[in-house]
């Protein structure tokens, strides 16, 4: 716990230092001010991840700028070594080495010393061809500084992969769009580092890394753990969207309707009803609850993908949000599944995670059941601010349910695509990244066979 007050104090430390004598790092937030990430981001997933440690150095090395930019142009891959091996396993001096902020430059060269700029899949296919045969093969690394110090990626007879010094124990830990997170046994430590510290002690040749054996303790129980649910908040869905959206030979045909047939894990109409029910005794959001309950078609198509094992986070906007709406608005055919749809992000996100997101990133970019567009959260005010312009609202009523597969977060405005609101679209950059068009999919199809059923997919121009 100490060290953990020490470390807020420090890290505010660093900023000072960072915002008063490092005019680079103003240039990079020139440049990168209008990056935006995904909430899917190999990057989110680490600061989320049980790779705390890790995490924690990252951010206090000042480096989710430069790896933003990094994840926007490739691929990384991230070797991540497991929390022990960065707190006991390592020489306290020369963690105090790292964090003194005039050292800010070993604490990056170490940190990104670990990342490739490359996607470094493990494939069990290989296993089996590389079989009782060692391999190996080296890959440079996204540290600047390392003069040409390379990792080598090795496997041994027994199959135990390497990277240089450090055993794999968790390959593919942590798969996401845009990288991938190895879990390794120890730090790497480039030389150059290595030789800063002992040049900094005039002692030569002293390892950083406390010899092997060390007594097993843990000295911090429980201090990011969570309350174990079926899916961590922060997680991407269950079933990647993107394979609901193009169901591959290996997917059965859509399973019989009604509740909880043989292979579903979760009765999720059931569910779906509990946090309706909550919405209602929760009290201000019965225009929501109300669409809810009137289009059953809505609720029990939720219901039928949480029950496949999807994961669902209900942006609720409020009643007095709701009768800002234009009778308009709410009367055109189709036009409330619309508005729903928009407000349904296919991952599961508690207040903690999407403000945890926010205040780490700036700007992180939510998918939505409504294809193909985006919601965009940013921190405002302490809180989480949805959208933009006219269609943006604050994070109100946080963590409504939770359920481990539905969650549901009160935000006082209704939130529109980019399209629908009055700003003048040139006001806000449009991000570089194109989204790309996506597949006719399964979940487009049932949004249209489901609006079709009710005679209004004309509204819906996706179905045509
Ligand atoms: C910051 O960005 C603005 C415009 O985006 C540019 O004119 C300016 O030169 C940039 N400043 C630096 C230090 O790069
Ligand atoms: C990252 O890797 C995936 C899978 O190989 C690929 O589809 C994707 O285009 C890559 N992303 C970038 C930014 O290169
Ligand atoms: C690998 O070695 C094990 C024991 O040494 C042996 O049983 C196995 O058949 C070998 N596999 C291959 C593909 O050579
Ligand atoms: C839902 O149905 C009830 C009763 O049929 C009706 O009073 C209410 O206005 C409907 N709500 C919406 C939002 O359509």
């Amino acid at each position: 716990m100490g060290f953990q007050i020490y470390g807020v104090f420090r890290l505010s430390l660093l900023f000072f230092f960072c915002f008063t004598t490092l005019s680079a790092a103003a240039l990079r937030d020139n440049i990168s001010s209008n990056t935006q990430i995904n909430s899917n981001s190999v990057l989110v997933a680490l600061l989320d991840s049980h790779y705390t440690e890790l995490s924690e150095l990252v951010e206090k090395a000042l480096l989710l700028q430069t790896l933003e930019e990094a994840v926007s142009k490739h691929n990384i891959t991230i070797f991540a070594p497991k929390n022990e091996a960065l707190e006991r396993d390592l020489d306290p001096e020369f963690k105090r080495f790292l964090l003194e902020p005039r050292n800010l430059k070993s604490l990056q060269n170490l940190l990104l010393f670990h990342m490739i700029p490359s996607r470094i899949e493990e494939r069990p296919s290989q296993e089996s061809s590389y079989a009782n045969k060692s391999s190996h093969r080296t890959v440079t690394s996204l540290c600047k500084d390392a003069f040409g110090e390379n990792l080598r990626i090795s496997r041994n007879k027994n199959g135990d992969k390497h990277i240089s010094e450090a055993k794999i124990i968790k390959p593919n830990d942590i798969v996401r769009p845009d990288g991938i997170i190895h879990g390794i046994e120890r730090v790497l430590i480039p030389k150059s580092v290595q030789q800063n510290f002992n040049s900094r002690r005039n002692l030569i040749s002293i390892s950083a890394v406390l010899p092997q054996g060390a007594p097993e303790v843990d000295p911090r129980t429980h201090r990011l753990k969570k309350p174990a649910s079926p899916v961590p908040a922060g997680s991407p869905p269950a079933l990647p969207i993107y394979d609901a959206m193009a169901p591959g030979p290996a997917l059965a045909p859509a399973p019989a309707p009604g509740p909880g047939g043989p292979h579903h894990h979760f009765d999720g109409e059931a569910q779906v009803k509990d946090f309706i029910q909550t919405l209602l005794h929760y009290g201000g959001y019965n225009e929501l609850a109300d669409i809810l309950v009137n289009l059953t078609s809505l609720a029990s198509e939720m219901g039928r993908l949480v029950s496949e094992g999807y994961v669902l986070t209900v942006l609720a906007p409020n009643d007095e949000a709701m009768a800002k709406l234009t009778t308009d608005q709410l009367s055109e055919p189709g036009a409330p599944e619309q508005i729903v749809y928009y407000h349904l992000i296919p991952e599961y996100q508690t207040e903690e995670s999407m403000y945890n997101a926010v205040r780490r990133f700036g700007k992180v970019r939510y998918d939505t059941l409504r294809l193909p567009y985006k919601v965009v959260a940013e921190e405002a005010d302490g809180s989480v601010k949805f959208g933009q312009g006219e269609g943006s609202a604050y994070l109100f009523d946080p963590d409504i349910y939770t359920d481990g597969r539905i969650s549901v977060q009160g935000i006082d405005g209704v939130l529109l695509p980019p399209e629908e609101t009055e700003v003048a679209p040139k006001a806000a950059p449009v991000t570089s990244k194109v989204v790309a068009q996506p597949r006719r999919g399964k979940l487009m199809e049932l949004a249209c066979r489901m609006l079709g059923a009710l005679g209004q997919d004309s509204q819906f121009n996706s179905c045509h």
